[in-house]
Parts: structure tokens; sequence; C-alpha cells
């Protein structure tokens, strides 16, 4: 019994091996699982004897054949997802050990852990990779990190935004121009695509590329050279492309606003970044991490986020991602009047937020409302309706307060 249990158990540890090690074991690993009992076990009971260690071989009955059975279920699965990951397209399972990786981007979450693995698994090689999510994910800050941990580190990083320029401005942008190539083409100039020779080109917003530039920059992608505005002379390019953007290419495609060839090209490799509300876990880390930064940049002093004002940001579904995060973060600083970022520095609709899950208003939470409604009123009848007395009976900012009567739509019952 105790050689089974010891048997069971170094089986146990070996499913619980990190998929990382799996991974690096590949093939043989499966073998090792999938195997059926070892042949060369000595041959009393073949069928039902498992070889852990060269010589040690044991019978198993049932019950034990069940519970190996279902520790070479796990066991198995954590292959198929390290193999799965192997192929850069499965981002959906999780890794104890955390790829070593230089970044700027902030989050601990199993999403962000996901996002690390995939960067340092494509950022050695010159793959194009197209980068999906929403505004405000961090789609630039991933596309920077896959550059700054690829080979091509020491040569420039070129960022083109699609959707900033018009059609004409951004073909001589990305391509460059001959001197008179059209009006006001006073001088030769390099495109961007030249400048990042050797480095890596990152088209954001791709889903608003006009349609003779989706050809030509898939000659590009194909053939690694242009020309010029105004040339007929080709220009060679190294470059690794990525691509990123908030449009289901695919649709896209379908419906016709976007190249197949093209799509096909740039969907070599693609991730999706995820949402801030799907990563909960991250808001009051980066919360910190812009106040630390923001407060550092503007020379002012600040001790910390309020529970209250932490309580909202932790609600609030953030449409606009990080971005927004930071841009409300960035607005409390320099807004606030303490140390703190306090609840009424933050903007009313984070502010106002109904809980993040969606749930339908319960009595518990109407409840809250109507004793809300019930203080506000009270002490602005006790301040004779002056609303910065009021604002001082209840606790709060004066704008706070305007902002909760206006929200909570209190004017009525005010002029009674
Ligand atoms: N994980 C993150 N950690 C820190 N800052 C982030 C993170 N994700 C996004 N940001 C910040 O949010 C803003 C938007 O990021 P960006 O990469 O431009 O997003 P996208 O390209 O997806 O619109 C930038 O200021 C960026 O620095
Ligand atoms: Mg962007």
């Amino acid at each position: 019994m105790i050689s089974k249990l010891l048997a069971l158990s170094k089986l146990k540890r070996f499913c619980a091996m990190s998929t990382s090690k799996l991974e690096a074991m590949g093939d043989n690993v499966a073998t090792v699982v999938a195997n059926e009992p070892n042949p060369h076990a000595p041959s009393a009971g073949r069928d039902n004897a498992c070889s852990i260690d060269d010589g040690m071989a044991l019978n198993f009955d049932a019950s034990d054949l069940e519970l190996l059975e279902a520790l070479n279920f796990i066991a198995t699965d954590s292959i198929g997802s390290a193999r799965g990951r192997g192929s850069l397209t499965n981002a959906n399972s999780h890794s104890i050990v955390d790829p070593e990786i230089e970044h700027n981007l902030v989050g601990q979450s199993a999403r962000m852990r996901e996002v690390y693995r995939f960067i340092s698994k494509v950022a050695p090689t010159d793959t194009t990779v197209l980068l999906y999510g929403e505004s405000g994910t961090g789609k630039e800050l991933a596309a920077r990190a896959i550059h700054q941990n690829s080979p091509r580190v020491n040569k420039p990083f070129v960022a083109i935004n699609c959707a900033a320029l018009v059609e004409t401005l951004l073909e001589s942008e990305l391509f460059g121009h001959e001197k008179g190539a059209f009006t006001g083409a006073v001088a030769q100039k390099k495109g961007k695509l030249e400048m990042a020779d050797g480095g890596t080109v990152f088209l954001d917003e791709l889903g608003e590329l006009a349609p003779t530039l989706q050809a030509k920059l898939l000659r590009v992608l194909e053939e690694r050279e242009f020309e010029r505005l105004g040339s007929t002379r080709s220009i060679r390019v190294d470059i690794r492309l990525i691509g990123a953007t908030n449009k289901n290419l695919k649709e896209a495609m379908e419906e016709g606003s976007f190249r197949n060839d093209l799509y096909y090209r740039l969907n070599v490799v693609s991730f999706e970044l995820p949402p801030l509300r799907e990563r909960r876990d991250d808001i009051l880390l980066l919360a910190d991490h812009f106040a630390a930064k923001c407060s550092h940049k503007s020379n002012r002093k600040l001790s910390g986020i309020s529970p209250a004002a932490r309580a909202h940001l932790m609600d609030y579904n953030w449409p606009g991602n990080v971005r927004e995060l930071e841009n409300v973060i960035e607005r409390a600083i320099v807004l606030g009047s303490s140390d703190m970022i306090l609840q009424e520095d933050l903007p009313q609709i984070v502010v106002e937020a109904e809980s993040y899950d969606g749930a339908p208003t319960t009595k518990f939470s109407d409840a809250v409302k109507e004793s809300k409604k019930h203080l506000i009123l009270k002490a602005i009848e006790q301040a004779n309706g002056i609303y910065t007395e009021a604002a001082k009976l209840l606790g709060v900012h004066p704008n706070h307060l305007h902002r909760l009567v206006r929200t909570m739509n209190l004017r009525p019952a005010l002029k009674k």
C-alpha cells in the first residue's frame, strides 16, 4: 500500500508539474503519460501494471486505476493546453511560471499573464502579429513590448495610425515621396516604412485603411518592397509588421470592406487584449500606478486613493478601458483639493454607476437609494437650502452634493 501511495503521489506530482515544463518536454511527456503500461515491466499483472521508476512495478485494483485515469486525464489536459499555446493561437490556458520579458504593461491578473506569455512567444520571431481589442486596452503598449523583446530592439519602432490621416497623406506618410510628386511636395521625404528599416512597424486602426492602401500594404507584406510616391524605383525594406484594430476584420472582410488576401496575410498570429472589465483584479493596481505616475508628473503630494473612491473604481464598467482609468485618475489629481483621491474627485459617471455586474436593482439597493435621498433632502432642509452648509452636514464636497441632487433627480422634491 505504501508503495502504491508513493507511486500515486509521484504520478500526482508529475501531473501537477508546471505546464511550462510540460511544454519544454514536448512530445516525450505525452508518450510517458499516454503510454499503455510499460511493456518492460515485470510480467506479473502486465495488464494493470504501471511503472513509475525503472524497476518499480505495482499491481493496481479497479479503484486505483480509476484514480490513475483521472490523474492521467488532468495531465493530458495540461499537455493539450501546453501544445495549444505552442501554436501561438490558443491564449486561454494558465501557466504557473510567467515568462521574463521587458514591458511597461501593468497587471497581474490571469488575463494579463496570458498577454505576457503571448508576447514572450512571438517577440523572438519575425511573424506578422495582429492585435485585437477595444480602444484603450493597451494594444500599442503590447506592440512596443513585442518590439522591445525582439532581436530588432535596437532598430526603430515606428507607429502609424491609419485612422488619423486622410488617404493621400497616409500614403505619403507610409511610402514617402519624391520632390514634386504632388503640390506641396517641396522636397524628397522618406516614408515611415523606409525609416523603420530593420525594425518594427506598428499599424494602428488597420480596419480603417482605404482600399487602395490595402492593396499597397499587401505588396509590402508579400515582397517587402514599395515605391515612393512619384518614383518608379523600388525600395526594399526589412520590417516586422504588427497591426492593431478594434474592428472585427473578419466581418469587414465578409462585408467586402477589407481585402481577403490582406486579411489572411495579416492574420498569421492574432491575439485579443482583454477589456479592463474582464480583469478587474488589475483595476486598483492600475489606479495606484497612474496616481503615483501623475502625482509625480504634476509635482503633487498624494497619499493615496480613499476606500470609497476605490470602491467606485472597482464598480465601474470602464468602457474606455485603461485609457479611461488613466484619464479619471489624472483628472482627480488635477482637480482634487486634498492629498487623497476622494469619491468626489471622480467623475459623476463613475460615482453614479450601478454595480458592474449589471444585476437588476434589488430591494436592498432600492432601500439604499431611498435612504440616500432622505439624508440629502433632510440635510438641505436643515441647512435652509444652503448647499455648502448641507454638504458640510453630509461630509461631502458641495460639488458632489450638487451632482447627487442632479443625478438622483431631487430638484422636484426640493421645490416642494
Ligand atoms: N496594462 C497597462 N498598463 C499600463 N498602462 C496601460 C496599460 N494598458 C494601456 N495603458 C495605457 O493606456 C493608454 C492606452 O493604451 P494603448 O496601448 O494606446 O491602447 P490601445 O492601442 O489599445 O487603444 C496608454 O496611455 C497606455 O499607456
Ligand atoms: Mg491605440
